[in-house]
């Protein structure tokens, strides 16, 4: 082993360790760590949730909040024909935005896969006259581009009656006779390993743990073990709500930041694992046709700057449309964020969260020698962190032009005059 690689191996070690599945071998193995470190440089992904809810323009909850019978909503299938869907265009836009892997929804709450799978006929191959396996071809795209390709798959299932009925689901049209958990835990773990041996996925993101009671047993390690036996290196996430399993390799937050619970849904503490908050882009998953209401590009280069001053990814997420097409207003945000990260990705892409944990008015990053101040909103024109390490250099990242600073025992002064206005105000400090 090169000294170089010892030196990663040892970092890597020291600073993701976990609990692992119950392996005799050595766990988390190399390929592992290596894949839970490039997840956290990579910092921004984008969320997809497609499926045949996106017809109903009404979100991906649809069948569950209206309680529709699963087989009248099935009939939606019949017309999926999503004729502007061009992959290679999809994950231009992602990439040109600097996001460096997608997630996309392979399996949500209505039980349709958006794969080929031989397990059931529900599925965008066989139930829908596009035919064109729209995993097959994301996936390709992506791996062409250079995107990690990451599936979300939910364990919940409103249609197929083998699931048994937990919090959600309850009326749509499932005969709680014909419960049998065995029958649908092999169905998904069938699924699963075709999922991960014909596809090859850089991360299974799981969601739907909280519709069972507290006490149900979900064999998760189970689960987990036979994903990490086909492919060491695909990590696993799970969207439980609570503090991370054994087997997991990183941990997710919904609609919130890490610390942060605004949502209700993220009180739990946070752990040493990779960290990655999912996020709206207006105020639903799935397409909504009502739901215009998109944050502005600034409110989330600031979301995804808070994200990294905190160690975490952003996975934002985006509906697209039934025809295909990704909503013009996310492909707007899309620009705006990638024309942000061409010039001031350095100070996001592979840093940790910096010396100073966030604050009102901002966050800092860090990467090797430097720490980065992001300055999110300020009224002052000097600002005081508690960074005891010794600076040596202080700059504008923008201009280059030098920053005076006072250095005492108990923290750094920046003397930073007048702020222009700034999405991100950002202050290079080179530490010695
Ligand atoms: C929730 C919702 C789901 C969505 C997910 C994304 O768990 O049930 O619809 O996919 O959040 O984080």
């Amino acid at each position: 082993m090169k000294l170089y690689n010892l030196f990663i191996s040892l970092f890597l070690s020291a600073s993701f360790l976990s609990a692992s599945p119950t392996e005799a071998q050595e766990w988390p193995t190399q390929e592992n760590l290596q894949a839970r470190q490039t997840f956290s440089d990579n910092k921004f992904g984008i969320f997809l949730h497609w499926g045949i809810y996106s017809m109903f323009a009404q979100g991906e909850w649809y069948m569950n909040n209206l309680n529709l019978d699963n087989k009248e909503y099935a009939k939606a299938a019949a017309g999926f024909y999503p004729a502007r869907f061009n992959a290679k265009e999809w994950v231009s836009a992602f990439k040109e935005a600097g996001a460096r892997y997608i997630c996309f929804t392979t399996r949500h709450h209505d039980g349709f896969s958006m794969f080929d799978t031989q397990y059931s006929d529900y599925d965008i191959v066989d139930a829908t006259p596009f035919k064109r396996d729209i995993l097959r071809e994301l996936t390709d795209e992506c791996k062409r581009q250079g995107l990690k390709i990451h599936f979300y798959y939910s364990h919940i299932d409103w249609t197929r009656d083998d699931y048994p009925a937990g919090r959600t689901g309850r009326e749509t049209g499932k005969d709680p006779a014909k419960a049998d958990w065995n029958s649908y835990f092999n169905f998904m773990n069938n699924q699963l390993t075709e999922l991960i041996t014909n596809y090859d996925p850089d991360a299974i993101w799981f969601d739907g743990y909280w519709d069972q009671p507290d006490t149900f047993n979900w064999h998760l390690e189970e689960q987990y073990s036979m994903i990490h036996k086909l492919k060491p290196e695909c990590l696993i996430g799970n969207n439980h709500h609570v503090t991370p399993f054994a087997g997991e390799d990183i941990q997710i937050f919904e609609r919130d930041l890490p610390g942060e619970n605004t949502a209700g849904l993220s009180g739990q503490s946070i752990s040493r694992l990779p960290l990655e908050t999912c996020q709206t882009m207006n105020g639903m998953w799935g397409y909504k046709i009502a739901d215009q209401n998109y944050k502005s590009v600034e409110t989330l280069i600031q979301y995804l700057v808070s994200a990294a001053g905190k160690g975490a990814n952003l996975l934002l997420n985006i509906g697209p449309q039934p025809d295909g097409e990704l909503p013009s207003a996310a492909l707007e945000r899309l620009k705006g964020m990638g024309e942000w990260l061409k010039v001031y990705g350095e100070t996001i892409y592979g840093t940790t969260a910096g010396d100073v944990p966030a604050r009102p008015w901002g966050v800092t990053t860090r990467k090797g020698d430097k720490q980065y101040v992001h300055i999110l909103s300020l009224q002052d024109n000097s600002l005081f962190l508690p960074v005891t390490s010794k600076v040596k250099k202080a700059v504008v990242f923008d201009t280059r032009k030098p920053v005076s600073f006072e250095q005492t025992k108990d923290g750094l002064l920046l003397k930073l005059g007048e702020i222009p206005q700034s999405t991100d105000y950002i202050i290079e400090l080179t530490m010695k």
